[in-house]
């Protein structure tokens, strides 16, 4: 499988419990490489377009409120079989669904406030990451 990418973001609760370093410590550790970082803030609207594809969804408004409540680390990552192998590192979307040794089983709270996002294809990480990063951001 060649080197591809993914998009992550360490979500409102991991980094107000001061979690970020110890997240991308697990991230380096497991041979991802970060193309593109920041520290920033979603607002509702901004997270209601990020998550548009669940607006449907009865967690939707939830979401987006959690997701707008705090400062959020995104990140474009780079690694060979990026999105199926980050997806593994992370965990289950539940963290009392989550194996043992992954991110979200150390750091989520709930299913909402689950520490940690990836995304679900290789097509969703680009449009993910081009929400957040100009290519002159990734390096
Ligand atoms: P993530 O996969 O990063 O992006 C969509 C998010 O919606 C997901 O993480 C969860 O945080 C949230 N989510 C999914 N299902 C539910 C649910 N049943 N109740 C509340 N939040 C949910």
């Amino acid at each position: 499988m060649a080197t591809n990418r993914t998009f992550t973001m360490i979500k409102p609760d991991a980094v107000a419990d001061g979690h970020t370093g110890a997240i991308i410590k697990m991230i380096e550790e497991a041979g991802f490489r970060i193309v593109a970082i920041k520290k920033t803030l979603l607002t509702g609207e901004r997270a209601g377009q990020f998550y548009a594809v669940h607006s449907e969804r009865p967690f939707y408004q939830g979401l987006c409120d959690y997701m707008s409540s705090g400062a959020i680390v995104p990140m474009i990552l780079e690694k060979e079989n990026a999105v199926a192998d980050f997806r593994k590192l992370i965990g289950a979307t539940n963290p009392a669904q989550a194996e043992e040794g992954t991110i979200r089983k150390l750091y989520a709270k709930s299913i909402e406030s689950n520490a940690i996002h990836g995304s679900d294809s290789d097509e969703n990480a680009a449009i993910e990451g081009s929400f957040f990063f100009a290519a002159t951001e990734e390096y």
